[in-house]
């Protein structure tokens, strides 16, 4: 049994403006005519009914979009508040605990990344699946194309080979690090996981007890609500909020690497979706309202903003929302995050 669970938190500032607190990243359409979230439960939807994991603000908006594509969650879980992904991850592991189904294997998938070749991903889920049967935490490993400093690398014990046993995962190293890892044949972790719900929350209580303990007692505690499932809010707010990848992943000892080819991209910042949209003649990717003349490799997009007239842009992003226009030279997308916490700063 393969039991989908799909994160849908974090609020995706480096795509901002059109990314937002109440409609983050994942529940926007941001590279097709679908949200990310739908996207991403429809890449699985032929299998069981999935978990998901959400803020509590999103609830509406979640199960709509759901819907809206015709899958039904066997249950969403609403975080009062996001402690990141270690807890995330934890709440769904320990539903399924509870449930007698700890042996259940979870493909625990990120709701905002593009994956274009579903195939190559099936054929992975597949190996990775048969990997984890021994109580292994697996990762799914891409080809890195550069030294970026957001991504989790992987060391993989054997040179080839389907299923890798990992013999180091770093989270985030800063550049040099990342351009040595580059060199010496790392790969990058695509953020899905697969293992067993049992094989998780055993790995979580040798790395970070506490988080383990706190969530045991938020869904023992918990009220079921239809289809939400509502953890107890004060035992799951005494999480340290971190990610699987620093509390699990690094000191981990049984962990996995399924390498993949899949075009894959997480989207992350709008240089990155300029990256993986076919362009125009010119080099530009233009969605919504707008006349360019002149301009070569730029990414403008207006989402019922103000009227877009650009002219000799080289390199730009423009991006118009109807109370925020948003220009940025494409190689500072990373620094969005940056403009965003300036904006909040002024009040
Ligand atoms: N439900 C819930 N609650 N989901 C969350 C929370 C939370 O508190 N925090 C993050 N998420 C979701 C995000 O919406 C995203 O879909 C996913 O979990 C991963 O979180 P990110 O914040 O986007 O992580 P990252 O991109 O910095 O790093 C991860 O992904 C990289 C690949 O994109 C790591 O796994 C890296 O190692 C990996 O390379
Ligand atoms: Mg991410």
């Amino acid at each position: 049994e393969i039991v989908p669970v799909l994160l849908s938190g974090g609020s995706g500032t480096r795509l901002w403006p059109l990314s937002r607190a109440d409609v983050p990243k994942q529940l926007q359409a941001v590279a097709h005519e679908r949200t990310m979230l739908q996207a991403t439960a429809l890449r699985v939807a032929d299998g069981a009914a999935p978990i998901v994991v959400a803020g509590d603000a999103h609830r509406y908006l979640v199960s709509e979009q759901l819907l809206g594509v015709g899958v039904m969650p066997a249950v969403v879980i609403l975080e009062p508040e996001g402690r990141n992904t270690a807890p995330a991850i934890a709440l769904a592991a320990q539903h399924l605990a509870a449930a007698g189904r700890g042996a259940a294997l979870m493909l625990v998938m990120p709701s905002d990344h593009l994956i274009t070749d579903e195939a190559a991903f099936r054929a992975a889920i597949a190996t990775a699946a048969a990997a984890a049967a021994d109580g292994s935490l697996v990762t799914f490993g891409i080809t890195p194309t550069e030294a970026a400093t957001g991504y989790g690398y992987i060391r993989p014990v054997e040179a080839a080979g389907a299923v890798r046993r990992v013999a180091a995962f770093v989270e985030k190293p800063d550049a040099a690090t990342a351009e040595q890892y580059l060199a010496d044949g790392y790969l990058w972790n695509a953020g899905i996981f697969l293992f067993s719900a049992d094989a998780y929350l055993a790995a979580l209580d040798g790395a970070a007890p506490e988080i383990a303990a706190h969530v045991a007692r938020a869904v023992a505690a918990g009220v079921l609500d239809g289809r939400f499932l509502r953890p107890e809010a004060a035992a799951f707010a005494a999480c340290p909020s971190i990610s699987i990848d620093y509390a699990v992943m690094q000191t981990a000892p049984h962990v996995k690497v399924v390498p993949v080819d899949m075009g894959w991209s997480d989207v992350g910042s709008w240089d990155a979706l300029w990256r993986v949209t076919v362009p125009d003649a010119e080099g530009n990717v233009v969605r919504g309202a707008g006349t360019l003349i002149g301009c070569r490799d730029s990414l403008v997009r207006n989402e019922n903003g103000p009227f877009v007239a650009a002219l000799g842009l080289d390199d730009m992003i423009v991006v118009s929302t109807p109370d925020a226009v948003m220009i940025a030279p494409r190689n500072r997308a990373e620094d969005i995050k940056l403009l965003v916490d300036a904006i909040h700063a002024q009040g």
